[in-house]
């Protein structure tokens, strides 16, 4: 569980018996760490609330498995809004896919079947080192993981002319406010143009915001651009958002907040 806001720290306890009786769960940990708890005026803390809670545990996955770090991984330890997206890439096969900001390796572990070599990119070594084990546990042997930033990898894979048949962007939310949006909507446009450029003709580019300050329109809008500027044509085969079990509340727009473009290269 993350409890993000003031209003709804002290109803912890109730939400807690709520969650015991209403889903078979064995333990509940409260990943209580995300920086915005700060601006609430709340501590940051990692404490079981109930059950006695596993270092890590497996999760399976349409054709995989990994290992979530409950207490030390990032957000929840998985990114598990992009489940279906990360499912999808099962329909697609070819000689090399390349997977940005890959954190686990998720996204590579389900391309790993059906293309000859992937190679997954994340500026967090301890990040690589558990997409490495988890694609031992696949028995998974065309899986690379570099250790790089991507901004820079990218400018260097085009500098050197390699070529990738399916490239992932799944980077982390460039825009934390609305101040930030400028300046992101130029970082989300630099790797989107950068990855484009190393795409040919029927290239898969699967990319990803979510920023909720990039709004919908805005994500199509900076596509367009990082198109424009690649000199590269560009269709849109699907649009596709955050799994089912994050629904969007209406009057909550910031509840709409993961973006999933599937762009084909013509
Ligand atoms: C949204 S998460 C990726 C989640 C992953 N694709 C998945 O489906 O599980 C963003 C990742 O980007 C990495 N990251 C952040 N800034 C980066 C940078 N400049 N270069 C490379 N990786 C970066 C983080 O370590 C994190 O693993």
């Amino acid at each position: 569980m993350q409890v993000g806001s003031f209003a709804l720290e002290d109803l912890t306890p109730k939400m807690v018996s709520v969650l015991l009786e209403a889903v078979p769960v064995k333990s509940i940990l409260a990943k209580n760490d995300q920086k915005s708890r700060i601006q609430e005026g709340l501590p940051l803390e990692v404490k079981p609330l109930a059950g006695s809670v596993p270092e890590s545990v497996w999760v399976e996955e349409g054709a995989v498995r990994y290992q979530v770090d409950l207490g030390g991984g990032q957000k929840t330890g998985a990114f598990l809004d992009q489940r279906e997206n990360r499912i999808r890439m099962e329909g697609f096969w070819g000689d090399v896919a390349l997977d940005v900001f890959g954190y686990h390796g998720v996204f590579a572990l389900h391309l790993a079947k059906s293309f000859s070599k992937v190679v997954v990119v994340d500026s967090s070594a301890e990040a690589l080192a558990r997409a490495r084990e988890n694609a031992l546990a696949n028995g998974v042997s065309n899986l690379e993981a570099r250790e790089a930033n991507a901004f820079e990898l990218l400018r260097q894979e085009q500098k050197k002319g390699a070529k990738y048949n399916l490239v992932v962007l799944d980077p982390p939310a460039f825009a934390k406010s609305k101040q930030d949006l400028e300046r992101a909507y130029a970082a989300y446009k630099e790797v989107n143009l950068r990855a484009l450029k190393l795409l040919p003709r029927g290239g898969i580019l699967a990319t990803a915001s979510c920023s909720h300050h990039l709004t919908e329109p805005l994500f199509y809008e900076m596509l367009k651009d990082a198109a424009a500027d690649a000199h590269q044509t560009v269709r849109v085969t699907e649009k596709r958002g955050q799994g089912w079990d994050h629904p969007v509340l209406l009057n909550v727009p910031e509840t709409q907040y993961l973006k999933f473009a599937l762009l084909e290269v013509c």
